[in-house]
């Protein structure tokens, strides 16, 4: 079958492992925007960011690091599909238990690892929350970008870019978006990046690159439909005394404009708007050489 028609529809919800629990609450909710969602646990903190009822789960425990990605799928059919797929790649891929889709708001789930150890959670129907308890911030003007473009991308660390490209590509059927060559800074080390889209074409789902980063996760990103949000995310981050991997800044593939702070868990935030859909019969794969047209200064 062509690979692009077993694509994911969207990345449905981020799973980090952290023992800062606390920290992450006020992070997400005060500085961020989001709203913790009353199936929040000792164990596990749940945020909501739209209509969808788990987003971002933070689960406690070890690590303080990117341990799952949920990837939504349109139909029943399209599920099955993908999961025969992956076995005809010889990838061990495992069906939920009812518990675990309870526990992840989903009515069917496979899971499988990829080679840096991160599961991938193939997934069909998503829990949507009731009209009479929608869902609000409690610091933003409007919402954020979400529904069916997903809940927004992250940069993976391949430990072995070749082994990771193939992983995405070859198995979990990602289309490209473009690459990225360039320096992190002027003078600093060249950075390979390969950007890759699901179908309804956020223009990148996820990211691979290999980084001189303890941790397989670089950064994930959320993404505001108002530009002023992200200023006013801005302000709430430099008054909360928090730290900047990189200030405002504008990317030149995706178009996003963003800033970059550091999570609870060590690993980076990227808080956006304005990234570019893709459309697919009008997209054309380029390789950019610089990672933003301007901004995004790291401190000194
Ligand atoms: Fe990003």
């Amino acid at each position: 079958m062509n690979s692009n028609k077993l694509t994911p529809s969207n990345l449905g919800y981020f799973v980090f492992k952290s023992d800062h629990l606390p920290e992450w609450e006020v992070f997400l909710r005060d500085l961020v925007g989001m709203q913790i969602s009353d199936r929040s646990t000792d164990e596990q903190l749940v945020f909501r960011m739209d209509r969808q009822e788990q987003r971002v789960v933070i689960e406690k425990g070890d690590g303080d690091d990117l341990s799952a990605v949920g990837w939504e799928f349109e139909t029943d059919e399209a599920l099955d599909e993908m999961v025969e797929h992956i076995k005809e790649q010889n990838i061990n891929i495992v069906e939920a238990d009812q518990t675990f889709c309870d526990s992840r708001a989903v009515k069917k789930a496979y899971i499988c690892t990829d080679p840096d150890g991160v599961n991938h959670e193939l997934y069909f129907a998503a829990s949507i929350i009731p009209m009479n308890n929608s869902f609000k911030s409690s610091v933003m003007k409007e919402g954020f970008l979400a529904d069916n473009m997903g809940a927004g991308h992250y940069v993976a660390n391949a430990n072995d870019i070749e082994l990771s490209l193939n992983f995405y590509r070859k198995v979990l059927c990602m289309r490209l978006s473009d690459f990225i060559k360039g320096e992190v800074a002027p003078g600093g080390p060249i950075l390979e990046a390969t950007f890759m889209h699901t179908k309804t074409g956020r223009h990148h789902s996820v990211a691979c690159a290999t980084i001189p980063i303890p941790k397989k996760l670089h950064h994930f990103m959320l993404q505001y439909e108002d530009m002023n949000d992200v200023g006013l995310a801005y302000e709430r981050f430099k008054e909360s005394g928090a730290t900047f991997f990189m200030g405002l800044g504008h990317h030149p593939n995706d178009q996003m404009f963003s800033f970059y702070v550091q999570t609870p868990s060590g690993f980076g935030l990227e808080i956006g708007w304005g990234g570019i859909i893709i459309e697919e019969n009008k997209w054309e794969v380029k390789t950019y050489t610089q990672l933003s047209d301007w901004g995004h200064e790291q401190p000194k």
